[in-house]
């Protein structure tokens, strides 16, 4: 089958990733573009007035639309059960995370409403959460386990995730954060929680039935130290799953050194980095994921971007969708956000939520990005130029969505 996208007021030709922060905010553009689509597969693009006709074909007509590969959300916390808004009326009133944390909130009630919610039900919850990101442009998501903190109730929430995988059309990949933060029972034994997780049993499990690539840890003062998170994540490699960290987000305990000294494949939050920790990620090639909507919504200073940026960092972006402290779905939404509130351009964003995010989950080779042999995961956008499509912060613009060359959202 295929396809051909004419009539593309500006195709946005995002090279693979990683891209290094300098050189994120020029991309080319071609106006008044055309895209061949073969078997799923990028097979041309380029100015139309170049295009040979192929011979038989669906064609699409963008309309002088702008188009972009298919969003990239690479950290969320998707699969929860139950809602947190006492919290978040907390937090108003002038209550920190943090504090709402320690007196027993926070994660830990996400915590009792998983446990008690079975398979079924959090794939009921979880997916019109991601029918609805899906409509605004995100074709691929990552999802964390974390809430359940028991072996069963953490490898529930990740079934949860390979049974929706199997539901299409967006594609996930599953992360195993079975260290979130030391369960109640567990309060004065986190390393006995901690064995309880890492055992091998467990992760061979993990692993054999492919419910997770990745191995991530909430490295904070209020969570793990970082002789903890070090031995979490050493642990899981020699299963296969690669590092990723919950990272400098409240108190700097050195989670980004500790990054780069693991070779994790990204390091997540970082809005209190030092130029230590920096260093440490240039050197292992880490992603910087920053997830603007959490310091949003929590009403905290963002991470510096502009100088991860200029250290030549891949910078990507993501939501941290949760319950607790980014309750935001919304990644269109949360680009917005990194443009006023990070000093980010548009097109800075976009490489952020396209091949940035896709490096940060090892999907560089496959997704995210305009290239012959790529994956054809392609968004039609009803603005002229992706500037237009950041300007009108937070209205939905999408105006059709191909995953793999199939149109998924929208009508030719
Ligand atoms: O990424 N920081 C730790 N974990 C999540 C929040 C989880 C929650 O509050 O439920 C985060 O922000
Ligand atoms: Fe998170």
């Amino acid at each position: 089958m295929t396809i051909l996208i004419q009539n593309i007021g500006e195709l946005v030709v995002v090279p693979r990733g990683p891209i290094g922060g300098r050189s994120m905010h020029t991309v080319n553009t071609i106006t008044k573009a055309a895209i061949v689509v073969q078997d799923g597969r990028i097979t041309w693009f380029g100015q139309a007035c170049d295009l040979q006709y192929p011979d038989e074909c669906h064609i699409i007509d963008a309309r002088g639309g702008c188009v972009i590969p298919g969003l990239i959300d690479c950290h969320t916390h998707s699969v929860f059960a139950g809602t947190r808004e006492g919290e978040f009326v907390k937090r108003l009133e002038g209550k920190s995370y943090a504090q709402i944390a320690e007196e027993g909130g926070g994660i830990r009630v996400s915590v009792e409403a998983m446990r008690s919610a079975s398979c079924e039900t959090l794939i009921e919850l979880t997916l019109p959460r991601l029918r609805r990101m899906l409509q605004g442009g995100v074709t691929t998501v990552e999802i964390k386990s974390g809430y359940g903190l028991t072996v069963d109730d953490e490898l529930k929430m990740l079934q949860a995730v390979s049974q929706l995988k199997a539901l299409k059309p967006i594609e996930l990949v599953g992360t195993y954060l079975a260290a979130h933060t030391t369960p109640r029972e567990f309060v004065d034994q986190p390393e006995a929680y901690l064995d309880l997780i890492l055992d091998d049993a467990v992760l061979s499990r993990v692993r054999e039935e492919k419910l997770a690539e990745f191995c991530d840890v909430f490295c904070e003062r209020t969570a793990f130290s970082i002789e903890q998170s070090r031995r979490v994540l050493e642990t899981a490699k020699r299963y296969g799953l690669r590092p990723k960290l919950h990272a400098d987000q409240i108190t700097q305990i050195g989670a980004s050194v500790l990054a780069g000294e693991v070779g994790a494949i990204s390091a997540d939050h970082l809005e209190t980095i030092h130029d230590e920790g920096i260093a440490a990620m240039a050197r292992a090639g880490s992603v910087a994921v920053l997830l603007p909507a959490c310091s949003f919504f929590l009403g905290v200073d963002q991470a510096p971007a502009r100088r991860m940026l200029e250290a030549d960092l891949p910078v990507a972006i993501a939501t941290d969708f949760n319950p607790g402290s980014s309750m935001i779905e919304s990644l269109p939404l949360t680009l917005g956000i990194a443009c006023t509130q990070m000093k980010m351009t548009p097109t800075e964003v976009l490489v952020a939520a396209t091949a940035n995010a896709a490096a940060a989950i090892d999907r560089q080779d496959s997704v995210g990005a305009i290239e012959v042999g790529m994956q054809a995961d392609l968004l039609i956008l009803d603005v002229p130029n992706h500037h237009r499509w950041m300007y009108e912060l937070g209205r939905p613009s999408v105006r059709l969505v191909l995953k793999k060359g199939k149109i998924v959202v929208g009508e030719a």
